[in-house]
């Protein structure tokens, strides 16, 4: 495709700072659960756009696969207006004709694929499609849970996990798990059917330019690098706020709570890019494997001791939400402390938080330094201004903060004032690339640096599952309650008051 034919839309090509691999032959990506909204708000619209910038190879094709008995015509025509509104929401301008010409890779094949007879129906349809020569298969787990396994099986059973004629691989989706028993169970239900390099466990956050650039920051610029440690580092904070209530999905929420839908996975993923080694080369196996011995060296606690770094919240109203039963003990805010124990951070605290129903959308990972030995320039009677501090904005208005102190001018006396250096992606580089365009395009290529390995997984599961169980213990911290639009409870702040420090402001 011509870059002439592209739509002014402001698409940019990710930023491939990873080597890609793979084969680029002809590819079908199947999307099981093709009905849900996942595939219309993020995975069709990811590829679309794709497509729209050129980035999509020619000869890739889409199949959706659900239960509902649609022709691919009609999965196109329901299809669209979604993808419209989701398209719109980014602020990107709709062109028809790049749909009609994109929507001519969509098809959609009916069926139970946990079922034989869905598999079946999948491969008559590879078979009609590809006919001898094969193709690269990628499969995109867009379903509940429950579903992996009997997908897996179906597919390996009629033979179409077999890596004959091109790329057999597997994109699972978020919750991999309960619990780390409950992980262990959904690694080996893949492990017969798919080897581990064949899975890309997503966690859309990986795919985030801001959050891919902790590693950049840190290791690309030598200015920083030498102060990443406990000998200059007083404490590290990590926010995942998020304006938005439950919602429409209490019943899935209430049985995860925020503690396994954002610190298992999105807030332990960031922290791992804070903390770890540099890895000898930028490939997914050396990166995993400083991702891994970060997680490893976080102090596991026990159930007693997760309660005392441990504080959690429910928003007012939530037992109304819809699915949500109304003596729910449910965290939908908490906050916690992690220590690192290994030579680079020991002592050094991690302080996490993340709760819904907040004052604002904001995420940011806070390195505060320690203060200087000596306090030079006293300020009798004023609280230090707060600087000496690196604030990294992963969303919205991303972005990097460099704060430090500085005398204010005038001709008596020396008084300090923070101010700050800003670096901003928006106003330096335009419209970010989503996420999910980021991760369809490496699975695609066979990049999986940027999924998690099942190591990962587990280890991150047995990090957290002290913490869910104080949360969830009868006789556990009380859940506060805290006001729609606040900054959460008051237990928060005090998490870090205990300890002579202070979050940053939300937003
Ligand atoms: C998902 C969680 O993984 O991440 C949701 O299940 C949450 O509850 C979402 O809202 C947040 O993602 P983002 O990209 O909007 O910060």
């Amino acid at each position: 495709m011509s870059s002439g034919s592209l739509p002014p839309d402001g698409l940019r090509h990710p930023h491939h700072y990873l080597e890609p691999t793979g084969s680029m032959a002809a590819s079908t990506i199947v999307i099981f659960g093709a009905s849900g909204d996942l595939t219309s708000r993020k995975l069709i619209p990811a590829l679309f756009r794709l497509d729209a910038a050129g980035q999509l190879p020619e000869d890739t094709q889409v199949v959706g696969v659900a239960r509902r008995p649609y022709t691919s015509e009609e999965f196109r025509k329901l299809i669209e207006p979604k993808v419209q509104e989701a398209i719109k929401s980014m602020g990107v301008q709709w062109f028809a004709g790049t749909w009609n010409r994109f929507a001519r890779r969509l098809h959609y094949v009916p069926g139970d694929a946990a079922q034989p007879e869905g598999a079946q129906a999948l491969a008559e349809w590879f078979k009609k499609h590809e006919g001898e020569a094969g193709g690269n298969h990628l499969y995109y787990l867009s379903v509940a849970p429950e579903l992996y396994s009997g997908i897996a099986q179906q597919l390996g059973d009629a033979g179409l996990t077999k890596e004959t004629g091109g790329f057999r691989r597997l994109v699972v989706e978020k919750p991999f798990g309960h619990n780390l028993q409950s992980a262990r169970v959904v690694n080996s239900s893949l492990l017969p059917y798919f080897k581990e390099s064949q899975i890309y466990r997503i966690d859309h956050y990986l795919g985030k330019d801001t959050v891919q650039n902790i590693l950049v920051f840190r290791l690309a610029n030598t200015m920083f690098e030498p102060l990443w440690n406990r000998r200059y580092i007083d404490h590290v904070q990590i926010t995942v706020a998020e304006k938005v209530p439950v919602g429409k999905r209490g019943g899935y929420y209430d049985t995860s709570g925020v503690l396994r839908d954002m610190f298992q996975s999105h807030i332990l993923q960031v922290l791992t890019l804070v903390a770890m080694e540099p890895p000898s080369k930028i490939t997914a196996d050396r990166l995993r494997n400083e991702k891994v011995k970060v997680l490893d060296s976080i102090h596991v606690p026990s159930v007693e001791e997760a309660r005392k770094c441990l504080v959690a919240g429910q928003y007012d109203g939530y037992l109304n939400e819809e699915g949500v039963p109304k003596t729910s003990r449910t965290p939908t805010y908490a906050a916690l402390k992690l220590q690192v124990e290994n030579w680079r951070w020991k002592g050094v605290p991690f302080y996490l938080r993340s709760g819904k129903a907040l004052s604002n959308r904001y995420s940011e990972v806070v390195i505060q330094f320690r203060d200087p030995p000596f306090e030079l320039f006293a300020q009798p009677g004023k609280l230090p201004p707060q600087a000496n501090r690196v604030t990294m904005v992963l969303q919205p208005n991303e972005g990097i903060k460099l704060s430090f102190q500085t005398k204010v001018p005038e001709v008596e006396g020396s008084n300090l004032q923070s101010r700050d250096l800003s670096f901003d992606y928006k106003s330096a580089f335009g419209a970010l690339p989503e996420a999910y365009e980021r991760l369809l395009l490496d699975a695609l290529q066979g990049d999986a640096s940027l999924f998690m390995r099942g190591d990962e997984i587990e280890r991150s599961w047995e990090v957290m599952d002290p913490f869910i169980a104080a949360a969830e213990a009868k006789d556990g911290p009380p859940l506060e309650s805290y006001a729609v639009g606040s900054d959460g409870p008051a237990c928060g702040d005090k998490l870090l008051a205990n300890e002579g420090r202070k979050w940053n402001k939300i937003g």
